[in-house]
């Protein structure tokens, strides 16, 4: 990992955890359980690279100060639904996520899921007090049917089939990359960016988050457990449709590549580049 990425990490993941903390409403107000569950999600250990990423697109396109925090947390926080729901019986089916128990194992199926909707009710919540309607529209449309909601019907319909590259492209550009996209949008759109630099960022952010669902799939496949924290050889066990299993694991990571590079060729020269172009870099290196 790059210096710079460390110190970003560093620097902003206690201020991420400090919003979020203030965020999410106590364990002790009732209904107590469904609390607990949201706050048992939220705060496991993820590596919070969406909120780190709304949070730099915002000082790229010029803003600065503190307001930015609550909205970056709120694209945290729809991550966190995103994965409750994604590790149910009735999606992947997972026991673990960052080494712990996943929701469902600990609250029960009801409780996860529940959980899962109030934090998707309270990121719009958090989103609407930026007094922007862009940026809720924005959220929601790469979360709804067309994005992230759209890439896990396709996920699972696409479980047990031959699928080509441009099949597991459209999965993965949805069930991840829209969020990714919309994790920056929301920065550069609360710094009033102009349309040259939400484009530029808005094309890095989907070629990032593609590069970041392929090494996802292949860490799967790297079977290092204590690691990924999730369980491994999850993709095989429901025959998902992966790049590895589209490619090949080498032609994948050729592709991470690719877009990594592209990613990094779109940003305008005139901008401070250097911790986006950090991030994408991470995404091939990373082990977790
Ligand atoms: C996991 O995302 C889900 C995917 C979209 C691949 P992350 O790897 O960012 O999860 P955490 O939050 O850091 O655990
Ligand atoms: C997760 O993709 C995508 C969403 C949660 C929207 P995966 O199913 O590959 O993520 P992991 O491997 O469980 O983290
Ligand atoms: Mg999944
Ligand atoms: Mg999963
Ligand atoms: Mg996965």
């Amino acid at each position: 990992m790059k210096d710079i990425l460390r110190k970003a990490i560093e620097r902003e993941l206690p201020q991420i955890n400090n919003y979020l903390d203030k965020l999410l409403p106590s364990e002790n107000a009732p209904p107590e359980i469904v609390h607990k569950a949201m706050r048992y999600s939220v705060f496991s250990g993820g590596k919070r690279l969406r909120p780190l990423m709304t949070i730099e697109s915002f000082r790229w396109a010029g803003g600065s100060g503190d307001e930015i925090y609550p909205f970056a947390c709120a694209i945290e926080i729809i991550h966190a639904y995103s994965l409750i729901h994604d590790d149910l019986p009735a999606m992947d089916d997972d026991d673990f996520r960052r080494n712990k128990p996943t929701c469902h194992k600990v609250f029960g199926e009801a409780i996860a899921i529940l959980a899962g909707d109030a934090l998707h009710a309270l990121a719009f919540e958090i989103l609407a007090r930026s007094g922007k309607v862009e940026i809720v529209e924005d959220v929601a449309k790469a979360i709804g049917t067309y994005g992230l909601v759209g890439g896990q019907v396709a996920d699972i319909e696409f479980e047990g089939c031959d699928v080509s590259e441009g099949d597991v492209r459209f999965i993965h550009e949805r069930k991840t990359g829209a969020l990714f996209t919309a994790a920056v949008r929301v920065g550069a759109i609360f710094a009033d960016a102009d349309e040259n630099a939400l484009n530029a960022i808005t094309n890095y952010a989907k070629n990032v988050g593609l590069a970041f669902q392929i090494t996802d799939d292949l860490l799967d496949l790297k079977g290092n457990l204590k690691k990924k924290g999730s369980n491994i050889y999850s993709d095989l066990k429901l025959d998902k449709a992966t790049y590895p299993r589209a490619v090949g694991k080498e032609r994948a990571f050729k592709i991470a590549e690719k877009l990594v590079q592209d990613a990094k060729k779109v940003l305008p020269d005139d901008r401070d580049n250097e911790l986006l172009n950090a991030i994408a870099d991470f995404v091939l290196e990373r082990t977790y």
